[in-house]
């Protein structure tokens, strides 16, 4: 493991504290690294309107975007729980219309994968 992705981890371990899920008590925190170096954060928030729920990942690539950060190196996700995160189909699409080579490690107190968008999400639809 890369010191960029040991930090990008504790960043998304870190993130969790303030995930919102009263719903899931799956609490997840998000950090993506710009091509520049910056770190953008993101948890997860639930509604009692489960649909309206919006994931660590979109909320860290929100958060980016909305302060002019396009490029992404990598993204951490950590989940405060016995499974292991993975993005969902919806944030694997958000994520691949700004990242074309993005790393995307996942993990838990146990356990850490590393992998990358192009094998999460094969086939991209882009315009
Ligand atoms: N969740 C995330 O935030 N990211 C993931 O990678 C997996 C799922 C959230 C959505 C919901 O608040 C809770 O985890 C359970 O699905």
């Amino acid at each position: 493991m890369t010191d960029d992705i040991k930090v990008l981890l504790k960043k998304a371990e870190t993130a969790t504290e303030n995930a919102y899920a009263p719903y899931s008590g799956y609490k997840v925190g998000a950090a993506l690294l710009t091509a520049t170096g910056e770190i953008f954060t993101g948890c997860n928030v639930e509604n009692a309107s489960y649909g309206l729920t919006v994931c660590a990942e979109r909320i860290a690539v929100f958060n980016a975007v909305s302060e002019g950060f396009r490029n992404f190196k990598a993204i951490a996700i950590f989940a405060d729980g016995e499974k292991l995160p993975s993005p969902c189909g919806a944030c694997r699409q958000v994520l691949s219309e700004f990242s074309d080579n993005l790393t995307v490690v996942f993990a838990n107190r146990k356990t850490m994968k590393e992998t990358d968008l192009k094998t999460l999400l094969p086939d991209t639809f882009k315009i």
